[in-house]
């Protein structure tokens, strides 16, 4: 078959490789890619919102299935537009989406139908948020209702930095309309697990936990960022939480989306916060994590295109899915400064003994040299028997590769040993 893949992340990178081990894949397209990718797949250069665009070549190109791997152009809908060019997608249509696409869509829809997560109260007007934040207790968060790049959350100390948060993204609109509504939520506290999920709105199946870490320096100081680097499994993520966030969360929020005549195909995201009161829902997101992906498919042991098959044919009941019983773990090595300002260009040099890397910033020269052009340049995932082996094993990768003004954390996955430990 002929499989396209919008997208062009280190995330898309884990999906290529992965689905380039099926019999039934013979030729794979990324859209647009990028420089790491072009080893593996056919690289168009048709930018992963060009909906348009990326309809045009999948008519043209024969393309069999298509795998919608980012946020943007699954909460634009451009699986709808595939599914009525009669194209089978991986990922979920716009009306699905949104549990993405909208914050407060997701929240209402937990508070709806009974499903835990933090206290909040939503907002279309500033002076009304503003008043209500002379109520709440600090630290406070407050949340930019649309698609901010992951930037739309904002965790205040202070009364004062509450206000500044609201005034920025509803008055100077630094987040474009995507902050024209806010959510002002309760603060939680507790380790994050993230649960990625395959779902064809009858069955859900969880994939193998992890944990990112979003923070840009170590001992989780700095700015947030994209993703700094995963672990696969989450040691937080018990057998009994798994078990009640299976029978409070996962079927309940598959169960209410069909109730809201919104069924979720693809791939759903469980960003939870194991609290004292119990697991409860961070966020949402409609697609595959970033770089969870990077640690959560490399265990798959099941051919991950016919899970894809299944997915959209809405027979995910059938199909395998297996993951080993050892651990991963992805080290993203970035450019010095992100993620405010960083320089491109630099020759990256990977040695051919490092397999798993997944590129996610980086461009071929014209002499096919392959250059650092992104702020997270590429991911380095290594498995082991447990998590501190992987880990290990990551690091000794990443001494192996260089750019110029490489960067990145020496401690991924530290905060999950300790926890092994206790
Ligand atoms: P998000 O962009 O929704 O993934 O949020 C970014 C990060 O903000 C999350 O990974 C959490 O660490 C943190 N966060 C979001 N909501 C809350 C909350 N209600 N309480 C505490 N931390 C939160
Ligand atoms: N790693 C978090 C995300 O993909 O949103």
């Amino acid at each position: 078959m002929n499989v396209m893949v919008v997208g062009g992340g280190g995330r898309e990178h884990a999906i290529i490789k992965k689905i380039k081990k099926s019999p039934k894949v013979s030729r794979i397209y990324a859209l647009p890619g990028n420089g790491g990718i072009a080893a593996d797949a056919v690289c168009v250069d048709i930018g992963a919102t060009d909906l348009e665009g990326i309809v045009k070549f999948a008519r043209e190109n024969a393309i069999d299935f298509a795998v919608v791997a980012p946020d943007d152009p699954l909460v634009l809908g451009l699986v709808d537009l595939l599914k009525a060019e009669g194209i089978p997608c991986f990922g979920p249509e716009k009306k699905a989406a949104i549990i993405e696409g909208s914050k407060a869509f997701a929240k209402d829809l937990m508070k709806k139908y009974g499903i835990p997560t933090a206290a909040y109260e939503t907002f279309d007007d500033m002076e009304k948020a503003l008043a209500y934040l002379q109520t709440c207790r600090v630290p406070v968060v407050i949340k930019a209702d649309g698609l901010a790049l992951g930037k739309g959350v904002i965790i205040a100390e202070t009364l004062d930095e509450a206000q500044q948060a609201v005034r920025n993204m509803m008055e100077d609109k630094v987040f474009g309309e995507s902050g024209s509504r806010v959510v002002i939520e309760e603060f939680l506290t507790g380790p994050e697990v993230s649960v990625l999920s395959f779902t064809d709105g009858k069955t859900l199946i969880p994939m193998v936990s992890s944990m990112d870490h979003k923070r840009a320096l170590d001992g989780d100081k700095g700015l947030n960022t994209g993703g700094m680097g995963t672990i696969a499994p989450n040691p937080y993520y018990t057998e009994e939480i798994a078990k009640r966030c299976e029978e409070e969360i996962f079927k309940p929020t598959m169960e209410a989306m069909n109730k809201e005549g919104r069924t979720f195909c693809g791939c759903l995201y469980f960003g939870l916060m194991i609290t004292d009161d119990g697991p409860k829902v961070i966020e949402y997101n409609c697609r595959f994590g970033d770089p969870e992906t990077q640690v959560v498919l490399p265990l798959l042991e099941s051919d991950l295109f016919d899970i894809f098959l299944h997915v959209s044919e809405g027979t995910l009941d059938q199909a395998e899915v297996k993951f080993a019983d050892d651990a991963a773990c992805c080290v993203v090595m970035a450019s010095s400064g992100y993620p405010v300002k960083y320089e491109k260009g630099f020759a990256i040099h990977i040695p051919q003994e490092v397999e798993d890397v997944y590129v996610a910033g980086a461009k071929l020269s014209a002499d096919g040299r392959l250059l650092t052009n992104g702020g997270r340049v590429l991911g380095v995932t290594e498995r082991g028997k447990d998590i501190r082996e992987a880990i290990e094993r990551a690091y000794q990768s990443v001494k192996k590769i260089s750019f110029e003004n490489a960067f990145y954390r020496r401690d991924i996955g530290q905060r999950a040993l300790a926890a092994l430990e206790k």
